[in-house]
């Protein structure tokens, strides 16, 4: 058997695709439609491996989707494809209500017409899993409670607004159809491959450049940070042990403000990669205009997942970012094909 993930070719999928394939013998197909996000650099690794099947195309395309479930005999789809950065949901909304609403919605049509016509026991164990976000739950005081799977959703930005109505479709493709589905809910992801319009690897990039490291508003605002790989078994076990219509939260328990990873991010580069000058990188933090609407805390309660399914973090804050910090420094050509083009462009627009 097979299964399917889309947005494959992102930050998140790669990760997931190349952990994946590295301890299992089932197949992979790979579909994602590449946009500026997307990157097969990710999946070099496995240009040789033949338990692995690229596909270039958009979730949004049910014949393509319906083809591919029936072709692989697909017995569970990953949904991680979606346009993912809030900076550009506020410039630019258009894509995210097409891809992460009116793409989940055909991607769960596709899913189903192919469920529907399984025989009984491919039908059983066929599952559907959606990679979803704790900023769907919107922002927290500091003395609230982290958000838990009960919490009221409560989307503040276009980007989370989106994720929020395909959770949404999700839930509701469970309860008046009986697709069998879970959402997985996680906290700020970080580590290989993330591409750098996000906080930390943007960071690393200008670092490394000498320029300015963009702080917005005061630094002040607090996420909880999880390493990609452990996001990554999360995913696995939730797949293998989760119970199907429940949502779980995925958390690092490692709740920073922007500022104390940006001070971290610099220490580790001090050590790892000193300046010619003998400065700290720390000097070249800036404060600049804030984030519209920018949510001041999420954090997660994981416990859900720790209880019924046994999962937690292995990676400290510490231990997950300087293992991150080695990546980049390790894979300087990534970075420079990355940095090339669009990315130009993007920066200029936020940041000018
Ligand atoms: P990403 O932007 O790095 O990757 C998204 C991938 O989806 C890209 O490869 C892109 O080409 C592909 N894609 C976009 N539109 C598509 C479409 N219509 N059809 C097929 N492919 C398409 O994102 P990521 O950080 O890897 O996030 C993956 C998932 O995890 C997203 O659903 C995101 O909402 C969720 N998530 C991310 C984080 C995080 O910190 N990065 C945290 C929680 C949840
Ligand atoms: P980001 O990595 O964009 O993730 P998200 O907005 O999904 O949490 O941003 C993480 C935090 O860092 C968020 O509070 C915004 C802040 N941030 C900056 O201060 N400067 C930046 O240049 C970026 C990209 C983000």
């Amino acid at each position: 058997m097979t299964i399917l993930v889309t947005g494959a070719a992102g930050f998140i999928g790669s990760n997931f695709v190349l952990d994946w394939l590295s301890q299992s013998k089932e197949d992979v197909v790979s579909l994602d439609l590449l946009t500026y996000a997307g990157n097969l650099e990710n999946l070099s690794s496995l240009n040789n491996n033949t338990h692995h099947h690229f596909v270039q195309g958009n979730i949004d395309d049910r014949d393509l989707v319906l083809n591919l479930l029936k072709k692989y005999r697909i017995r569970a789809v990953l949904n991680f494809a979606a346009e993912s950065h809030v900076d550009r949901s506020i410039h630019q909304s258009k894509d995210f209500i097409e891809t992460n609403i009116v793409g989940t919605y055909n991607l769960l049509e596709s899913a189903r017409s192919y469920w529907n016509d399984l025989d009984q026991n491919l039908k059983q164990d066929f599952r559907f899993l959606h990679i979803s976000t704790d900023e769907v739950y919107g922002s927290l005081n500091s003395s609230d409670h982290p958000s838990t799977e009960k919490d009221t959703y409560k989307p503040n930005s276009p980007y989370s607004a989106s994720k929020a109505a395909s959770d949404h479709l999700v839930r509701a493709w469970f309860q008046t159809y009986k697709l069998p589905v879970f959402t997985a809910n996680s906290a700020n992801n970080y580590g290989p491959y993330q591409f750098p319009e996000k906080l930390i690897p943007l960071c690393i990039l200008n670092a490394l450049n000498g320029k300015p490291l963009p702080i917005y508003g005061d630094g002040q605002q607090i996420r909880d940070w999880l390493y990609v790989k452990d996001h990554c078994t999360a995913i696995r076990e939730i797949l293998k042990h989760g119970q199907i219509g429940e949502t779980y939260n995925v958390g690092g328990w490692n709740e920073k403000t922007n500022l104390e990873v940006v001070e971290t991010l610099c220490a580790i580069l001090d050590e790892l990669k000193p300046k010619s000058d003998g400065k700290s990188y720390a000097e070249q933090i800036t404060f600049v205009k804030d984030r519209p609407g920018h949510d001041k805390r999420y954090a997660i309660d994981a416990s859900k997942l720790r209880s019924e399914i046994n999962w937690q973090p292995q990676e400290s804050f510490e231990t997950g970012l300087r293992k991150t910090v080695l990546w980049y420094l390790e894979n300087e050509t990534w970075m420079n094909h990355i940095v090339s083009g669009e990315y130009q462009d993007w920066v200029q627009k936020q940041y000018s």
